[in-house]
Order: structure tokens, then C-alpha cells, then sequence
């Protein structure tokens, strides 16, 4: 294992339906397939993120509530392993009470930090899928994570959330975790013809362009590439419990993740002088070098074709949906403990959860005014 420590990625926009569990999910899937270690996080009650992989938290034990609440559970005892290289720590809807159950706790803002500790060598990457509040859950993200992706779409209303999240960061920053840096922006369900994407692109890449060299914990950050494109599949995935690769694995939305995983892994690799992790990534990059550089620029148009052997592919897992998932496995001794593995799920999973949680860390009581981030500036 690695010497140098996790990445460790809050995917967050408190405006709800705009693709943090989407991304986080086939991110962390698309960089498990390159060989690193990846756990996932769900902080949200609604469980989606569990769901989307085909974990019922209710039938498997212990979970990230239990984590939270229980000083005596282990985190390696609710870890559970879904794939090769990707671990999830799940979650039910009993989370939305935990925020209540802390609220008097003096260590209520650090506590995932110091149960994750127990784990954090054995991961090189670490995505964390929050929910649509800026509550206590998502506070604890904060706390743990070295940076926040905000995925959103290309619309100028969101450029308004955008700002606000942004001072919320800001604000965090200042005190409960100096070291907390914005990484950028993931475009999701893109319209790559629309003029006003266009436009809040542009936007978004002078503001970030602007911000270098700020001293503010965005000052680093971009508006990632490839955007995601809107895509039918990446909808169609989660009811079977299948990332967009054991699904449909050539169609436009696993090129734009697995191209942009790439990226995220080669780039982490390079900043941290770690040649061999680069190296892995181009290897695949080149292997999808023909359908991923079509969408280069998130503002250019982009087809929709993939390439011929991938089509292929493609007839083949579209016809045998089959989730990929393991058996109940024994747990492992104390000194080295196996994750917990999903049990055989149903074919078809629900989705029907509660929305979440109150609100603590609101833009509001931060006295956080909106601002545009641009326009009118
Ligand atoms: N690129 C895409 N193309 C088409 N559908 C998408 C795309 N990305 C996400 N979706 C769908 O949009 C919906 C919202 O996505 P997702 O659940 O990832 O958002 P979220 O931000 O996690 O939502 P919430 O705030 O409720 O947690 C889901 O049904 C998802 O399958
Ligand atoms: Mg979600």
C-alpha cells in the first residue's frame, strides 16, 4: 500500500438530483477497475448510493449510522466489499436520525473522521456521497474529506447554489478543517448543444481561471473533463444494482466516467510523484482514446458513436443485466479483517427512501448571502 494518503473526495451540492450519487458511484467504480483500493461513503439516508451498488443496508448489519452512534462497533465491521478493489460503508435510513442523536455530542463534527482513521491505510481513494443539505452528516464529510467536487448541472440557477456552497467551504475551511480545498466542478447530464451550457461553462472556467492564486480553497479547482453527457443508461443502472460498467459499458455515460476517473487517478498520481499509478491510467486512457476524445471540451458537440468492438460489448451486457455481486463471506480474524460481502440481492431494488435530514450547517445560519459568481460582477 501506498505511503501517501487516500484521496479523500466529498461529493456535495445541496440542491438535490444533479448527480452526486451517479458520480461517486462510477467514479469510485472506474477507478477500482484500475487497480486502486476505493471505499465508498454514503452519508445519506436515502441510501442511494448502497442501493445504486446493490446493498440493502437493512438486511446487512451493522452500517455508517451504527459507526456513528456505537463506540463500541468497529468500522472494518461495516465495511462491506462490493467489487474487486471497491468497499462501501453503507447507509439506511436510520441515518437521518443520527444528526439528531449528535446534536448534543461535543465531537459531533469530527466523528467519521476519527472512526475512519481506523481504516485509512488501506485505501488509496476515498469518495464520499453526501446528501442534498449541508447538515450535520454532510459537516462530518467536510471534516474527513481533503476536497469537495460539487457535480451540477450547467444551468445559471445552479451557478447561484454554486457560490453559496462555495462560502460554505470557505467558511469550514476557516475553522474545522483548514486543510479542505475545493477540487472543481463534474458537469453532469450535460447538454452538450445547448447555448446556455455553453455559456455557464465558459462562466465557470473564468471564474475558476480567475480564482488562481487567491489563497481561497478554490483557487486550485476546474470545471472537470469530459463532461458527463445525459445519458438513459446511467438512469437505468441503479434498479439493477450495477455501476454503468457491469451494465452498459461502452455507451456514452461509462466512457465520460471511466475518461474522467482516469484523469482524477492520473492526476492525484502525478501531484503525489507517483509515475506508476500514471502510467496504468494512460495505458487504459489510450485503450478508450478514440470515444473519449470526442467530448474533450465539455462545450463541443459530441457523437454518440462507440467504437465497433465496444458495441459489441455493449449488445452483450444490455442483454444480461446480471448483477455482480458476491455471497456472504466469513469475516476475517481481528488482525486482518475481510469486509463484509453483499448478500444476493433482488433483481430490481426499490428506490424508495425518505428525503433527508434537517439542517444544521444552512447557508443561512452561516449568514452566507447568495451571490452570483459571475454575472453582474
Ligand atoms: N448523466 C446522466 N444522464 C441521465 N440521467 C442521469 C445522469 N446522471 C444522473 N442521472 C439520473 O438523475 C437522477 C439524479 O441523479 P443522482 O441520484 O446521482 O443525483 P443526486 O445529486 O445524488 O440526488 P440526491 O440529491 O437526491 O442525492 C437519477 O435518477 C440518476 O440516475
Ligand atoms: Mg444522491
Amino acid at each position: 500500500m501506498s505511503r501517501v494518503p487516500p484521496r479523500v473526495s466529498a461529493f456535495i451540492n445541496q440542491k438535490g438530483g444533479v448527480g452526486k450519487t451517479t458520480s461517486t458511484v462510477n467514479i469510485g467504480a472506474a477507478i477500482a477497475s484500475l487497480g486502486r483500493k476505493v471505499l465508498l461513503i454514503d452519508l445519506d439516508p436515502q441510501s442511494h448510493l448502497s442501493l445504486h451498488l446493490g446493498v440493502d443496508g437493512a438486511s446487512i448489519g451493522q452500517t455508517i449510522y451504527d459507526l456513528m452512534l456505537d463506540p463500541e462497533a468497529r468500522t472494518e465491521d461495516c465495511i462491506v466489499k462490493v467489487r474487486p478493489n471497491l468497499d462501501i460503508l453503507p447507509s439506511t435510513v436510520d441515518l437521518a436520525a443520527a444528526e439528531m442523536e449528535l446534536a448534543s455530542s461535543a465531537d459531533r463534527n469530527n466523528i467519521l473522521k476519527r472512526r475512519f482513521a481506523e481504516v485509512s491505510d488501506r485505501y488509496e481513494f476515498v469518495l464520499l456521497d453526501c446528501p442534498p443539505s449541508l447538515g450535520l452528516l454532510t459537516l462530518n464529510g467536510l471534516c474527513l474529506a481533503g476536497e469537495v467536487i460539487v457535480p451540477m448541472q450547467a444551468h445559471f440557477l445552479a451557478m447561484q447554489g454554486l457560490s453559496k456552497l462555495l462560502e460554505t467551504v470557505k467558511l469550514v475551511a476557516q475553522g474545522l478543517n483548514p486543510s479542505l480545498k475545493v477540487g472543481g466542478v463534474i458537469l453532469c447530464m450535460h447538454e452538450t448543444q445547448s447555448t446556455h451550457s455553453k455559456e455557464v461553462v465558459a462562466e465557470l472556467d473564468q471564474f475558476f481561471e480567475d480564482s488562481a492564486g487567491s489563497g481561497l480553497p478554490w483557487e486550485q479547482a476546474k470545471v472537470f473533463r469530459p463532461a458527463i453527457r445525459r445519458n438513459i443508461k446511467l438512469a437505468e443502472a441503479p434498479s439493477f444494482g450495477q455501476t454503468i460498467f457491469d451494465y452498459a459499458e461502452w455507451c456514452p455515460g461509462a466512457i465520460d466516467y471511466r475518461t474522467l476517473a482516469e484523469r482524477f487517478v492520473r492526476d492525484w498520481d502525478r501531484a503525489h510523484g507517483m509515475d506508476s499509478g500514471a502510467a496504468r491510467a494512460a495505458e487504459v486512457a489510450a485503450s478508450t482514446a478514440t470515444s473519449a476524445s470526442v467530448n474533450e471540451r465539455a462545450t463541443e458537440e459530441i457523437p454518440v458513436a462507440a467504437p465497433a468492438n465496444a458495441l459489441a460489448s455493449q449488445a452483450v451486457t444490455e442483454q444480461k443485466p446480471v448483477a455482480v455481486r458476491a455471497s456472504k463471506s466469513v469475516r476475517g480474524s481481528k488482525s486482518a479483517p475481510e469486509p463484509k460481502v453483499v448478500p444476493e440481492p433482488s433483481p430490481l431494488i426499490p428506490i424508495e427512501s425518505p428525503r433527508n435530514a434537517p439542517q444544521e450547517l444552512s447557508s443561512a445560519t452561516l449568514s452566507v448571502e447568495p451571490k452570483r459568481v459571475r454575472r453582474g460582477a
